[in-house]
């Protein structure tokens, strides 16, 4: 759509700061902005991460910025390539907010019921006080995992990985109903089905956090504790791993809340690595189990959701506050990075930070007997005045203190990704449903390209 000041394109003549043709390049004038790129033909491909040079126009009221309801919809600060349609999360990297379906998270988080937000992430709106009762009663009317599903957990060592167990436990639950695997029944099942599509979500989200729960107990040497049919879902979650209080047998609400709150945080976070990879196999077309695990897995590497690990064994490593600024020295060195910093999207704090620091902030009488929080605290001061760091706009994002704020309810760090899992699936379920929804013309399979670098017809 080229605007009526828009330079001309005339690469033989010279014009508009073009130079003569040159040999395997192609030029790239942005329309709003007049702004050239000369990008690099190589095989026959440019590489499309150098479109990222284009630079936004800076009025945001720019109409090619605005959705229908005016809100931006592309953040010029990091990317101008749109990967992918979506209507479920909106993250703006430069103001480093985040709106779910259009509602800001600050009027959210604390303000909302964490299965109403479920249902908002899924479904589109905020439930009616009837809908929100169904949906509660539908998720725990789920079945128990059936005993094939614990005895796949049990099998595995107690000390061994609670995400492994999970994967295991899904894979488990997918071939107790073979019928829901579309290759097996030999039909699509999913694309364009909502009916099919609702029940698997409702199916997953429920199993999902009793397979978590389930892997933890094994994890820790603990009974796992069925859930209840009259308690919410942060309510089973923590009854279920035994997170209860010995005197009432039931959660500390206290702590009902803060999950809650916790779980609204990181319940989607847009095009993520794991939801990408969800995407990716939910384009051929498999049930939601294929396409959960294949997000899990992903979730699992240490730059994403493995992070939140790393950022908490390398607090215990550094041990003690005078030994912050060695850290401090061998990431600046580029021997080490700094977990719990960073992020592809915002170029300022990460707002899930702000709202987990409150949160660890309420828990200040559990918090005080971690002496580890001292550490953290000292690491993120000396980064956030640190030169290496404010120059590339690193700040703390999510993970830096997640592990702090479960380690108050009693969870150990190696079970905070599986718990951000559970909450993230909400969002993994809205996009998987966003995705099957899809009905014009016929399914397109991912396939991304490839240049291929090696040798052709070789012969020995
Ligand atoms: C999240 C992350 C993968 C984003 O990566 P990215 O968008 O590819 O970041 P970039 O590579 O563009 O980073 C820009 C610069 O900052 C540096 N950098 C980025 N994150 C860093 C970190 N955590 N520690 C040290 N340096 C870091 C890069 O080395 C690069 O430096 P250079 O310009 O001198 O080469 C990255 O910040 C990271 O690895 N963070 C730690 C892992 C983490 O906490 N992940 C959870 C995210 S919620």
């Amino acid at each position: 759509m080229p605007s009526a000041t828009a330079p001309q394109v005339n690469a033989a003549n010279g014009t508009n700061g073009i130079k003569e043709p040159l040999a395997d390049v192609l030029h790239v004038i942005d329309s709003r902005t007049g702004q050239h790129l000369a990008l690099k033909i190589q095989q026959n491909a440019i590489n499309a991460t150098d479109l990222k040079q284009l630079k936004a126009p800076k009025d945001s009221e720019h109409p090619e910025y605005q959705n229908e309801q005016g809100l931006r919809v592309y953040d010029p600060g990091y990317s101008n390539t749109l990967v992918s349609e979506s209507k479920i999360t909106y993250i703006d990297g430069l103001e480093g907010t985040i709106q779910y379906r259009g509602y800001s998270i600050h009027d959210i988080i604390g303000k909302k019921k964490f299965v109403d937000l479920s249902h908002l992430l899924i479904w589109g709106h905020w439930p009616s006080a009837e809908e929100a009762q169904t949906y509660q009663k539908r998720l725990n009317d789920v079945p128990l995992i059936d005993e094939s599903v614990f005895n796949v957990i049990r099998s595995f060592p107690k000390k061994g990985s609670i995400l492994g167990m999970m994967v295991a436990g899904l894979s488990a639950l997918q071939s107790s109903s073979m019928e829901t695997i579309p290759a097996h029944a030999a039909k699509n099942l999913y694309m364009g089905q909502p009916e099919n599509v609702d029940q698997q979500v409702i199916r997953v989200l429920s199993s999902l956090s009793m397979i978590t729960a389930a892997a933890y107990c094994h994890h820790i040497g603990r009974d796992f504790t069925p859930p209840r049919k009259d308690f919410s879902y942060v309510e089973n979650f923590l009854l279920m791993t035994g997170t209860v209080e010995p005197s009432t047998g039931v959660p500390n609400p206290r702590y009902v809340s803060a999950v809650e709150r916790l779980w609204t945080c990181v319940a989607d976070h847009e095009m993520t690595c794991s939801t990408a990879a969800l995407l990716q196999t939910a384009s051929a077309l498999p049930d939601v189990i294929s396409c959960l695990i294949s997000a899990i897995s992903a979730t699992y590497g240490p730059l994403h959701g493995g992070a939140i690990e790393v950022a908490y064994k390398n607090i215990e490593e550094i041990g003690s506050v005078e030994n912050v600024p060695a850290k401090i020295a061998r990431v600046k060195a580029g021997k080490e990075r700094l977990y719990g910093y960073g992020h592809r999207v915002y170029r300022v704090t990460d707002p899930r930070f702000t709202y987990i620091s409150q949160i660890l902030g309420e828990l200040s009488e559990e918090a005080a007997k971690d002496p580890l929080l001292q550490v953290a605290f000292a690491l993120d001061r000396a980064a956030a005045e640190d030169e290496y760091f404010t120059s590339r706009k690193l700040r703390p994002n999510a993970d830096l203190f997640a592990a702090f704020a479960y380690s108050c309810l009693g969870f150990p760090a190696e079970f905070i990704l599986p718990i951000s899992v559970v909450s993230r699936t909400q969002g993994f379920m809205a996009h998987w449903k966003e995705a099957m929804a899809y009905t014009e013309g016929s399914p397109r399979i991912w396939r991304p390209g490839q240049k291929y670098t090696g040798n052709l017809n070789q012969k020995e």
